[in-house]
């Protein structure tokens, strides 16, 4: 019997639709899973007829690859991954590549790819994003892990992923050990953002400016059709027309409370690790926080009312305001994600392609738009672009963008309506735009009561200095630190 090309653990939903997509492309599929009863169905049912062979162990199952053999985890994420690590090495051998799958923490990949290298195999940690659908369709997919594997996984992941209108994959090479789960990580995390993002925009319009689901709807359906051209965007215009059993529109129904599986949360982390302002992905978790106290901003809202604000004069305008908003406030959402990762590559050692990244979340993902494209383009143009910011279209972009963000922010701020991340993001962009900001005080409050010491504008940067404050604190000053 012909070997099998690849073999997959794990036929839950995204197992299984991996399967079905490399079959589909003209690969042999061996399959195992935990349960038993789990191989049976599928190979008797939307398996049948088709090069996908079931086994029923880890033995049968890495018998039944052709070598180097290639092992695609798609399990839950966690310690089922190292127990299923464990138990497939006896039946490797030297060269062979385990493949994760799921949505691992990237700490764990790293140690994971050192683990599978020390035993003389190769590991592969992957993000796959795209849900179910991509899984079967084409997912965009951000392989990490041991560079030698790449060669051999390159075929089949490069054949199953989604592509971009000129052909192009949604899926290359991210670099060494964790940095393939690291960009899934963010790509999540700028997930949160845009989410967040298009739920402001619709508060707005729906709170201060009294527009229906249906109005809403005729919006997003006109914004798709600009630079805001996104799956997200689209599935919210979708969302907005869709009636419940007696007519009326369904998301007026859906109680305020946001759930959350963590990474938001472990992006978040990382940018506090890495000392970067990932301001915007931070209000977007915390905004999920927030709406899950429900009882208590029910208690709340009786003990504060709302101010009270006119409506804007010219509806139209405003609501083309609020789209100028969303999209500067968006720009500044991917640049504070780039700083991440580039922040991140140099800790772990990564050689990140930053167009090639935003290639991969062309198509394919949730965050999935016309937008990546014109990322893409500053970073072929400039590898070492310290701040998406500063590229010359994006600069001029945002300097067109900004009226329209001001009157948007100020707005919302007299009519109380919460906009984390649209003002999160226009205090970063004043933020970062300011030569001067109030650390000179800062400093000297450290200084004041730590002996923390501070740099002068009229001083060399690296000279230390300290003053007594009091009168009696002396002049001992503690060792300086960077965090
Ligand atoms: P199961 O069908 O036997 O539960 C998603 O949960 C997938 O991960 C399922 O295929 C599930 O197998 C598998 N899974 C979860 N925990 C596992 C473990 N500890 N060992 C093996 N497979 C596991």
């Amino acid at each position: 019997m012909k070997k099998a090309d690849i073999g997959l653990i794990g036929l839950a939903v995204m197992g299984e639709n991996l399967v079905m997509n490399m079959e589909s492309k003209g690969f042999t599929v061996a399959v195992y899973n935990r349960t038993a009863e789990k191989v049976t169905n599928f190979v008797n049912g939307r398996a049948s007829g088709k090069n996908i062979i079931g086994t029923y162990s880890l033995e049968e199952l890495c018998a039944a690859l052709e070598r180097p053999r290639k092992v695609m985890m798609m399990v839950k994420a966690g310690d089922a991954v190292d127990q299923m690590i464990e138990k497939l090495i006896p039946y490797l051998e030297e060269g062979d590549i385990i493949i994760d799958g799921g949505n691992s923490h990237f700490p764990d990949t790293i140690r994971r790819t050192a683990y599978a290298e020390s035993k003389g195999l190769l590991y592969v940690g992957t993000g796959v994003s795209g849900g179910e659908e991509g899984a079967l369709n084409g997912p965009s997919m951000m392989p990490g892990g041991s560079p030698a594997a790449w060669p051999f996984v390159k075929p089949i992941f490069q054949a199953i992923c989604a592509h971009v209108e000129d052909g192009s994959p949604c899926c290359e090479w991210v670099g060494e050990n964790g940095a393939g789960h690291f960009v899934k990580m963010v790509h999540n995390g700028i997930e949160y953002g845009d989410m967040q993002l298009i739920c402001e925009a619709y508060m707005l319009m729906r709170d201060y400016l009294g527009m229906s689901a249906d109005e809403m709807h005729d919006v997003f359906a006109r914004w798709n059709e600009t630079e805001l051209d996104s799956y997200l965007i689209s599935i919210t215009r979708d969302i907005l027309a869709y009636k419940d059993e007696d007519g009326k529109p369904i998301v007026d129904k859906i109680l305020d409370t946001a759930g959350q599986k963590g990474t938001g949360k472990w992006t978040g982390i990382a940018a506090l690790d890495e000392g970067v302002p990932l301001t915007l992905i931070g209000e977007a978790v915390f905004a999920r926080c927030l709406s899950a106290m429900k009882s208590e901003r029910v208690e709340a809202a009786k003990v504060f009312p709302a101010p009270a604000a006119a409506a804007p004069e010219d509806r139209e305008a405003f609501i083309e305001d609020i789209r100028r908003a969303l999209y500067a406030s968006k720009i500044v959402s991917y640049a504070q994600g780039y700083t991440l990762m580039r922040a991140a590559a140099k800790t772990y050692g990564w050689n990140l392609n930053y167009g090639g990244i935003a290639l991969m979340w062309r198509g394919g993902c949730i965050i999935r738009s016309v937008f990546l494209g014109k990322i893409k383009e500053a970073y072929d143009a400039n590898p070492e672009l310290t701040n998406l910011l500063l590229d010359p279209y994006f600069a001029g972009t945002m300097k067109e963008l900004t009226d329209s963000w001001r009157r948007v922010v100020s707005s919302a701020v007299m009519a109380g309506i919460p906009m984390p991340a649209f003002s999160a993001a226009l205090s970063y962009y004043d933020g970062y735009r300011s030569e001067f900001l109030p650390a000179n005080l800062l400093q000297a409050q450290r200084d004041y009561f730590g002996a923390h010491t501070y740099e002068r504008l009229d001083a060399p940067r690296g000279q230390f200095f300290h003053t007594n404050w009091t009168g009696h604190g002396g002049n001992t000053s503690a060792s300086t630190y960077v965090v």
